[in-house]
C-alpha cells in the first residue's frame, strides 16, 4: 500500500493527461475530479481509472480536446454532445453552462450525450452547489457489457446507472446523495480485487447466478454481475437512468457502447436564489439534517449520518493524512503512463517529494 499526499497525486495525473494529448487545462480539470473522488473516499472513481482511460484513449474511444456539438440550446432545454471528449471536461463545462443557465432563467434541463466516462457525478453536485443551485442527475452507463441485474433477473442487462441530488446547506456543503444504483460501483469491486480482499455480502453474482464475494470473475473474466440495490426500489431507478438519461436525454445508444464506456446524463439545476429565499432553504436543509441525526443510532452504531456526510469526512481526513492507493493500482498507473513514454525519472519527478515523504510499505 502506498500513502501519497492529493498534490502528487494531482501531479501524476496531470502528467498523464498532458501525454495522453489533453491541454493543460483539460488535465488539471481531469487531475481535479479524479484526485477529488479519492479524496472523497470513492478510489473506485478516483486515479485507479487512468490506466482505463489511456485504453479508451488508443482504442480511439477517448477524444482529448474535444469540442462538445450544441444540439439543442433553446431557453432553458440544452443537448450538448460530447462526442466521446474526456468525460470529466465534457461533464463539467456542461454543467457549468446549465449553471449559468439557471442563474438566468431560474432552472435548467442539461442532456449531455456520448461522453467518454464523466466520474463522480457528486463533483457536478458540488459544483451546483457552490453556486447556490440545486442538482438532479440520472446517469446512464454503457460499456461493452452488461454488469447490473435488476430484481429478479439471473441475467445482466443493465450498467450500474448512478443517481444524483443535491442542495446547499448553510455551511457550504450540500446534502448530496450520489450512489450507482448497484449495491456497490463497479469500480469498488475492481478496488477489492486489487486489494485481494472481497466484495461485502449480498453485491455480486457469480457466472452461474449463485451469489459471491469473490470479485476476480466479475474484474478478471467479465462474468457474473452486480446486483440492483434496494430490491424492486433500486432496479427501478435503475430502469429511470436508463430512460431518463439515455432515452429521454436523446443519447440513442442504451446498454452498451461497443468497446468502451459512454456516459449520458440527464441533469436540472435549480438557482435556489430564484425559487425562494435561499438563506431559509439553507436553514431547512439544516433542520432537516440535524432532525435526521439527532435520531438514536441503531445497535452496532456510534451515530446517525446523512448523504454526502460520509465523503466530506474522508476529505478532510485524507487530506491531512494523504490517498491510500493499492500496490496494484499504483503499478498499473505506472504502466499506463509508461505505455504513454513517461519515463520512470519523470514519473516519480511529477509524484515529488511529497509521494517519497508519505510512501510508506
Ligand atoms: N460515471 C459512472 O459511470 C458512474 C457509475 C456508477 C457510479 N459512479 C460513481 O461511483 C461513486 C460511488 O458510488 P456508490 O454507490 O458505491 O457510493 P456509496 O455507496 O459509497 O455511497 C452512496 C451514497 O450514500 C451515502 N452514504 C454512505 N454511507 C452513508 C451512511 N452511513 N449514512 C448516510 N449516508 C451514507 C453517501 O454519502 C453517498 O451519497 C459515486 O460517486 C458515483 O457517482 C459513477
Amino acid at each position: 500500500m502506498h500513502t501519497i499526499s492529493a498534490h502528487a497525486l494531482q501531479a501524476v495525473t496531470r502528467l498523464v493527461a498532458r501525454r495522453m494529448g489533453s491541454t493543460d487545462a483539460e488535465a488539471a480539470e481531469v487531475a481535479d475530479h479524479l484526485v477529488r473522488a479519492n479524496l472523497a473516499g470513492h478510489d473506485s472513481h478516483g486515479v485507479g481509472m487512468l490506466p482505463r482511460y489511456v485504453q479508451l484513449l488508443r482504442d480511439g474511444l477517448l477524444v482529448p480536446n474535444q469540442t462538445p456539438l450544441t444540439v439543442l440550446d433553446s431557453g432553458a432545454l440544452l443537448v450538448i454532445d460530447a462526442r466521446r471528449g474526456y468525460g470529466p471536461r465534457m461533464a463539467a463545462d456542461a454543467v457549468r453552462r446549465a449553471i449559468g443557465r439557471a442563474q438566468e432563467l431560474g432552472a435548467c434541463v442539461l442532456a449531455l450525450r456520448n461522453s467518454s466516462h464523466i466520474g463522480r457525478i457528486g463533483t457536478y453536485a458540488e459544483l451546483a452547489s457552490a453556486a447556490g443551485c440545486a442538482f438532479t442527475a440520472f446517469v446512464n452507463v454503457a460499456d461493452h457489457h452488461n454488469i447490473q441485474t435488476t430484481w429478479q433477473a439471473a441475467e445482466p442487462r443493465l450498467g450500474t446507472n448512478p443517481f444524483c441530488a443535491a442542495v446547499p446547506g448553510a455551511d457550504g456543503p450540500a446534502v448530496l446523495l450520489d450512489m450507482a444504483t448497484t449495491t456497490i460501483a463497479a469500480g469498488k469491486a475492481r478496488v477489492a480485487y486489487n486489494k485481494g480482499v472481497p466484495v461485502p455480502d449480498g453485491c455480486l453474482i457469480d457466472a452461474a447466478g449463485n451469489p459471491t464475494n469473490d470479485p476476480a470473475g466479475f474484474i478478471r473474466d467479465h462474468t457474473g454481475a452486480l446486483k440492483a440495490f434496494g430490491m424492486h426500489k433500486g432496479s427501478g431507478l435503475a430502469v429511470m437512468c436508463e430512460v431518463m438519461a439515455a432515452v429521454a436525454g436523446g443519447q440513442g445508444a442504451f446498454h452498451t457502447a461497443r468497446g468502451g464506456i459512454l456516459n449520458s446524463m440527464l441533469a436540472t439545476v435549480i438557482d435556489l436564489s430564484k425559487l425562494g429565499d435561499p438563506a431559509a432553504i439553507a436553514r431547512g436543509v439544516e433542520s432537516v439534517k440535524a432532525h435526521v441525526k439527532s435520531a438514536c443510532p441503531a445497535p452496532g452504531y456510534d451515530e446517525v449520518l446523512v448523504p454526502g456526510e460520509p465523503e466530506r469526512r474522508a476529505a478532510a481526513k485524507r487530506m491531512q493524512q494523504g490517498i491510500e492507493v493499492d500496490d496494484i493500482t499504483w503499478r498499473e498507473i505506472r504502466a499506463a503512463a509508461e505505455s504513454l513514454g513517461i519515463t520512470a525519472a519523470e514519473f516519480d519527478q511529477a509524484a515529488g517529494a511529497d509521494y517519497s515523504k508519505l510512501q510508506v510499505g
